[in-house]
């Protein structure tokens, strides 16, 4: 049953051309395709399709007899064919009932497609795989007054009106494709408009469609795609190829974004912003997906991939290629302090669980379980390795014959890797172990002491490991680029040095010093692998002061805040207080110098208050009670608060904004340190923390600062928690972004009356179970959220949370079984919680649910 990487084979047609024409209706649209077809190999032609019907089939304008193909669930097979012929096929739809939101479907009104991974056969029977690369038109013909807008990929080349109130429009895309990135739209539509002068001198006009009244909220998108189009010219010498750019936002939507060619369909929530409805976290994300779509025009649409096995091919060199742009945008060392940050609590905790696969998977039952953190992420880290090793030149060089050599065609990671191969003339067969292997290397330092004179040199030595994943018992080891160095207390010592690790131990030399010194290792995190390090607390705290690195300078704070936090978090499960640890002391000290230190941007001091999430507490401390872990949490923010209580009080003053609001790093820094002392002196439940809260969300002017003050006050309880959600509430009812934003803060509280507050939720009238924004507030945020309500030892918030998906499986299974990736950590719980887990995911396997989320459950489950 599962699809097989070994199994691949060519499609025995080739297919030049491909012309459509719908016909839109919202309850009824025909489509007919035109397709010219050329034996390349012997065999009968199949083609996907699901869920439409068929009206007729006709080769070379002859209609054939119903006995001439075959009709299945998921095909349709003509036995007898000739060997060049035109294919002509009539199919219709219903995009109303669409709930899947895969193929066309109708959002607010609008029509939109979704064709990634497999949807396109959910609109015409057509060889649904990524190799199959035809040069599309395509013909909308639709009600004019209910869809004055009509898009699709390429160029405009005809448009105009038909009988019966109705109008059309045809659109080329010059550049062969495969079907999953088609896209077509049609609707009533605000439009924003600008345009982009290339490298070459071309002027690309660029449009992005809104709902009525939204064109303002696309500003900081339009912004953000001419600095990622000037951006992919300078870093990588990539020009815009079509003669205009779209965008359209759709409220709508599974995931993300898509990268159709020319025409990126967005989640309105990844498009729209402005000060008083979007975050600084929402500008940011903005700002990189804009990105990422823009550059999957050349990773991805003109070399695109030979099949899904490949999908890292595409989405891991894109991420790498979005952090790099944020990174030059926002600042290299906080970029890549949140990257790892994320990597750590979701593909850490996908690579060490139930459903670790490798960056490149050998089968898969449904391809929509593979969007995930390690295909993209981890696929991200795989590419800055080959940076890291290579060099900048060299790398870039790679990326220079990979561009050119591979243009046009559907490629493999051998043909990618194979191009860095050419550019440095290194045997790079070790590196291709990291994208056949799942696991998270675990990669131990030990400095050794050695004996005074005449020695004139010491030793560091490293050793690698990789636990067993599911269906790998075994690991190899792997290519794992260390850079480090040693540093004493007025910095550095020596030079930074690249260690290739390519066996389980290696052993480096470097000069001995006179001085006390410290070493820092896997310098800007330089490869995806959990450091165990020999450190002492002494040497956490010279390196938070000396690190020239300001990754590990960052880092060297996590550690030990991971240290003090996995130690509580065991003492509160074994119901004994923490003793007071005698590191804090020098914690806090570390702490304050950092605040107190103008050189550092603001951000920067953000993030070195905050804390490791709980997902690496708990993947640190497993098995565990995770109430235990998230008390931990507790703990430490209130002993740094209380530590640091003055420098926090003084630094959340001078950070308040004055003036108006600007989305940019800097100021958003500043927020951001604001946000953290504010929710620091929460967690000592200082007196005056509510009242800086309470404050705080009268005077907003921006969502950052009010959905800060707003989470405080609701952390901190009190009278006044219940009236100022509702006046959230009243507030921004209009607004379905801002509505997302209410209810995962309602997701998150600790209600009184427990799961109760959940459930009733999930009932109120704005609640809306069939849109995924506001399903992945409500239901993602209680369970990835709200650690005391979800993991409850009645099992109620497991068994709501697994009613939530059955429910949304009925509708929509891609984003049902995404949502069900919540339960990924079981078996990191203890033995009640694990037990309890397992009943709810043997009871959703029990019900026979759809394919997507059979497979996580199966997998999740062990089975
Ligand atoms: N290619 C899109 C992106 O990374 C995401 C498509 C997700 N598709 C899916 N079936 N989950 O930008
Ligand atoms: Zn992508």
């Amino acid at each position: 049953k599962p699809t097989r990487l070994e199994d691949y084979t060519p499609f025995n047609f080739d297919l030049s051309e491909s012309r459509f024409d719908f016909r839109l209706d919202p309850r009824q649209t025909t489509v007919r395709s035109l397709l010219s077809l050329t034996r390349t190999a012997p065999g009968p032609l199949v083609l996907d399709g699901e869920n439409i019907d068929l009206v007729s089939v006709e080769i070379d304008g002859r209609l054939l007899k119903r006995t001439a193909y075959r009709v299945t669930q998921t095909q349709l097979i003509l036995d007898d064919v000739p060997d060049q012929f035109a294919l002509n096929i009539t199919t219709r739809c219903d995009p109303s009932a669409n709930t899947t939101l895969m193929g066309l479907y109708v959002s607010g009104g609008r029509f939109c497609t979704q064709c990634e991974a497999e949807g396109f056969r959910r609109i015409t029977y057509y060889p649904d795989r990524p190799d199959v690369m035809s040069e599309f038109t395509v013909l909308i013909d639709a009600d004019k007054a209910a869809y004055p807008t009509l898009l699709a990929n390429g160029n405009m080349i005809e448009a105009g009106d038909i009988d019966g109130g109705r109008h059309y429009a045809i659109w080329h895309d010059p550049f062969p494709k495969p079907c999953y990135l088609f896209a077509l739209v049609a609707g009533e539509f605000d439009r924003l408009d600008d345009s982009f002068i290339t490298m070459n001198g071309r002027t690309i006009p660029l449009e992005i469609y809104v709902d009525p009244g939204d064109a303002p909220k696309a500003a900081y998108a339009m912004d953000s795609l001419k600095r990622s189009m000037a951006w992919d010219e300078r870093a990588f010498g990539r020009e815009y190829d079509l003669d205009r750019f779209m965008i359209v936002a759709v409220r709508d939507f599974n995931f993300g974004a898509m990268e159709n060619k020319g025409l990126n369909i967005f989640n309105s929530s990844l498009l729209l912003a402005d000060a008083q409805t979007a975050t600084d976290l929402n500008f940011e994300r903005i700002e990189s997906v804009v990105a990422h779509e823009y550059f999957h025009n050349w990773t991805g649409n003109r070399i695109t991939c030979r099949d899904w096995f490949q999908l890292c091919l595409k989405e891991g060199f894109t991420v790498f290629r979005d952090q790099e742009f944020s990174a030059d945008q926002r600042g290299a060392a906080v970029q890549r302090i949140k990257d790892v940050r994320a990597l750590r609590a979701r593909q850490f905790a996908e690579d060490n669980g139930p459903l670790a696969h490798p960056v490149r998977p050998t089968e898969y039952l449904k391809i929509d379980n593979f969007y995930t953190a390690t295909i993209y992420e981890k696929g991200a880290e795989l590419i800055r390795m080959l940076k890291t090793w290579l060099g900048d030149a060299t790398f870039r060089k790679g990326c220079d014959i990979y561009f050119d050599r591979l243009d046009g065609t559907a490629a493999t990671v051998e043909q990618f890797i194979a191009c860095f191969e050419a550019a440095s003339g290194e045997d790079m067969h070790p590196f291709m172990q990291w994208y056949h292997q799942a696991g998270t290397p675990r990669l131990t330092v030990e400095r050794h002491q050695t004996p005074t004179s005449p020695v004139i040199s010491q030793v560091v030595s490293f050793s690698q490991m990789t636990p067993p994943t599911p269906g790998q018992a075994d690991k190899a080891p792997l290519m794992i680029p260390i850079r480090w160095q040693a540093i004493g207390d007025d910095g550095p010592l020596m030079d930074p040095q690249l260690t290739v690790m390519t066996t389980d131990t290696q052993t480096v030399s470097y000069p001995r010093f006179d001085v006390p010194h410290s070493l820092s290792i896997m310098q800007g995190f330089s490869a995806p692998a959990i450091l165990r390090s020999d450190a002492t607390t002494e040497d956490l705290i010279r390196l938070m002061g000396q690190d020239p690195d300001a990754f590990n300078r960052w880092e060297a704070g996590q550690t030990l805040a991971r240290r003090l936090l996995v130690d509580c978090a065991r003492a509160l499960e074994s119901g004994t207080m923490p003793e007071p640890d005698p590191a804090l002391g020098a914690f806090f000290g570390a702490l304050g110098k950092t605040l107190r230190d103008d050189s550092f941007d603001d951000a920067f001091k953000a993030l070195v208050l905050t804390q490791p999430t709980g997902m690496e507490v708990l993947m640190a401390a497993a098995p565990i009670d995770p109430i235990a872990v998230s008390e931990a949490g507790d703990w430490l923010a209130r002993a740094v608060a209380d530590g640091l209580r003055n420098d926090l009080l003084q630094t959340y003053a001078a950070m308040k904004d004055s003036g108006p609001f600007s989305p940019d790093a800097a100021s958003a820094g500043r927020r951001a340190l604001k946000g953290r002392c504010l929710s620091l002196l929460a967690a000592r439940f200082d007196p005056l923390a509510a009242s800086l809260a309470a404050q705080q969300l009268d005077d907003a002017t921006n969502m950052t600062d009010e959905i800060g003050a707003l989470i405080t006050l609701s952390r901190l309880g009190g009278q006044r928690v219940e009236s100022s959600m509702e006046s959230f509430f009243e507030k921004w009812k209009d607004q379905p972004l801002v509505l997302d934003k209410y209810y995962s803060v309602q997701a998150m509280r600790h209600h009184a009356d427990g799961i109760h507050a959940i459930i009733r939720l999930a009932e109120t009238p704005t609640y809306e179970r069939s849109n995924p924004n506001r399903v992945r507030a409500l239901v993602g945020g209680f369970a990835m959220g709200n650690v005391r309500l979800f993991h409850r030892l009645d099992g109620s918030g497991y068994r709501f949370f697994a009613d939530q998906v059955l429910d949304m499986d009925g509708r929509n299974p891609s984003v049902a079984a995404r949502l069900l990736g919540a339960f990924e950590i079981w078996r990191k719980l203890d033995a009640k919680r694990q037990q309890l887990i397992r009943d709810q995911l043997d009871r959703i396997i029990a019900t026979r649910p759809s394919k997507n989320v059979l497979e996580i459950a199966q997998r999740m489950r062990g089975a």
